[in-house]
């Protein structure tokens, strides 16, 4: 990969952040490898519910944009996809390959900036993030990246926190309540007072927008609604609340 230097400011920082960060993420993503049937999201939302994966992948190529643990890329290896994990953070990688070992199943990680992929264009039928770069990239440049390497009529597939949620967090170690606690208009890239990284939260408009001047049409928009018996391990967001309100969301696209 290209010297920390190089790359640009936020992705250098959340790099940073996510190596640090990686031991932390080493137990969810043995639990996700070790899981027959994908889930999604911070409340395992089962796919047979979702219907995130498009049909028909085996023999495809996809790329995950921001792997981490790369279980979403396992996922779709077992499902018969092509698939190739890429991520900047190298301390990240180093739990995908031992994961890879230990379940015998290997793919290609890079350790790469998805804002700048190191592959040529149209080779891939599905992109896919899970909170990957679709959180921590620059939407203006990840998007564009995923459509340079999409064949046309391949597939964008990506998750993420919903726009009502990140409006309806406190910004320091809260839960999100029934309040609005920040303008609508505007956002785009939030730093949280507790937390090094840098991310990027759109409005659906500017969801909408970035996809299409990309060259995307929006098949799908699916707010996910947990389960009664859901449960997850982050403490941002009630049960209560995400079986009110959407607490995270998946956009399904296709590459014109
Ligand atoms: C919450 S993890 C999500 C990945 C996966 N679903 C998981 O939970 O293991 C976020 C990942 O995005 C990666 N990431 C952040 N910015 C990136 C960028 N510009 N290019 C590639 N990966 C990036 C981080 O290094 C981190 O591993």
């Amino acid at each position: 990969m290209t010297h920390d230097g190089a790359l640009p400011e936020h992705v250098r920082r959340n790099r940073a952040r996510w190596n640090a960060e990686a031991r932390n993420y080493a137990a969810g993503g043995e639990r996700a490898w070790a899981r027959a049937e994908p889930t999604w999201g911070i409340w395992h939302v089962p796919e047979s519910r979702l219907g995130v994966l498009p049909k028909n992948l085996a023999g495809r190529a996809g790329i995950e944009l921001g792997c981490g643990t790369a279980y979403v890329s396992a996922w779709l290896a077992r499902r018969g996809v092509q698939v190739v994990g890429i991520d900047a953070s190298p301390a990240q990688l180093a739990t995908a390959r031992r994961l890879q070992r230990e379940h015998g199943l290997h793919f290609p990680l890079i350790e790469a900036d998805a804002e700048r992929v190191p592959c040529r264009g149209a080779m891939f039928d599905l992109a896919i993030s899970e909170y990957g770069a679709c959180l921590w990239a620059d939407p203006d440049r990840w998007v564009a990246e995923a459509a340079r390497i999409l064949r046309p009529g391949g597939k964008l597939v990506f998750l993420v926190n919903s726009p009502l949620f990140t409006l309806c967090v406190p910004a320091e170690n809260g839960v999100a309540g029934d309040r609005l606690l920040r303008p609508a208009f505007g956002m785009r890239r939030v730093e949280w007072p507790d937390d090094p990284g840098v991310e990027f939260h759109l409005a659906h408009a500017d969801w909408i927008r970035v996809l299409r001047r990309n060259g995307f049409e929006v098949e799908d928009l699916i707010e996910v609604r947990p389960e009664e018996s859901s449960t997850t391990s982050y403490e941002y967001v009630t049960l209560e609340w995400a079986r009110q309100w959407p607490s995270e969301e998946i956009w399904r696209a296709r590459r014109r």
